[in-house]
């Protein structure tokens, strides 16, 4: 079903809906939520916040308000877990400027605990994973490899060091890098979650109709994924990216195969990837790395053929 207001829906495949209120207003609707990928319940509410809020920066748009989602087993688990929790999507929340108005809890075998978010965005300023252009620069600015480091995480194979690092990192808001985006120029973004790097940026080249070079050795990752991904730690969705999408994707054969496995690894709030003129990438380069935003650089390019198809060299 189509309606006239709907700028963004069911047909685009993006993670949010868009919907025109105005000529110059338009809602951005999202929801997000899953099971703990961490241990310490804080830090559980705030990375789900953090990804349940990304979807509307990718999109160049401000979150308001959030309801929030829990599923919690109430015979299992001490109520303040759940306190714990909230605290921290609230802490979040505070930080990104978004105010909680509400939200339903159940009774579940299984926790769970995420976001219904609405944000708003001018309808000609909406940023989505269509607009690419062949000649464009894309700058990802997060590392890649959380789903792989998680899998271990549970396996008890990976130092608090690296649990700390790979917390901070997941809890971050896309927020900075969705701003400075939007003052330097862009023509597409997306942010990086399940589908891992590759599976967002075929779904960026097919719905903009351009291919996507990549350069493996420019793409950030945690330097703990390579090593994990070897000793066979890969979570069943990386499998299921890699069979999905492979067909849109051309790997380096000299590239081994664990090193394959960071690129399809599906990602817990994940970076924006970010598609601009080569002139804006520079700027836009240097204000985040003024910002705070370290890990940001430029991983490949926007060609004109083969359209649809998305190359790492
Ligand atoms: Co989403
Ligand atoms: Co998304
Ligand atoms: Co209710």
């Amino acid at each position: 079903m189509s309606a006239p207001n709907v700028i963004r829906g069911m047909v685009n495949l993006d993670d949010a809906g868009v919907y025109k209120l105005t000529d110059d207003l338009a809602l951005i609707q999202t929801v997000d939520f899953f099971t703990p990928i961490v241990d310490d319940p804080y830090t559980f509410g705030q990375i789900a916040t953090a990804n349940a809020l990304s979807d509307v920066y990718a999109m160049g748009g401000k979150p308001l308000t959030a309801m929030n989602i829990v599923c919690f087993p109430t015979e299992l688990l001490d109520i303040s877990v759940l306190k714990d929790i909230l605290r921290g999507g609230v802490d979040k929340m505070r930080e990104a400027g978004v105010v909680l108005v509400g939200g339903h809890s159940i009774d579940d075998a299984e926790l769970k605990y995420g976001l219904a978010v609405t944000g708003t965005v001018h309808p000609e300023r909406l940023v989505t994973n269509a607009g690419a252009k062949a000649g464009d620069k894309l700058i990802l600015t997060k590392p890649l490899g959380t789903g792989i480091i998680n899998t271990a995480v549970k396996a008890r194979a990976v130092d608090e060091g690296t649990i700390a690092r790979l917390t901070q990192c997941m809890a971050t808001l896309n927020d900075k890098a969705s701003g400075l985006m939007m003052e330097v120029g862009v023509h597409a973004c997306t942010d990086i979650t399940g589908f891992g790097l590759l599976g967002h940026t075929v779904q960026l080249a097919q719905n903009s109709q351009v291919g996507i070079n990549l350069q493996f050795t420019a793409i950030p990752f945690f330097p703990e994924a390579g090593e994990l991904a070897k000793r066979g730690f890969c979570p069943a969705g990386l499998q299921r990216n890699r069979e999905f999408y492979a067909p849109a994707v051309k790997i380096n054969k000299e590239l081994p195969d664990y090193r394959q496995d960071i690129l399809f690894d599906p990602q817990t709030s994940g970076g924006l990837l970010i598609c601009l003129s080569p002139g804006g990438a520079e700027r836009l380069l240097s204000r985040l790395r003024q910002a705070g935003v370290e890990d940001a650089v430029i991983i490949g390019e926007a060609v004109s053929e083969p359209r649809g198809v998305v190359t790492v060299k």
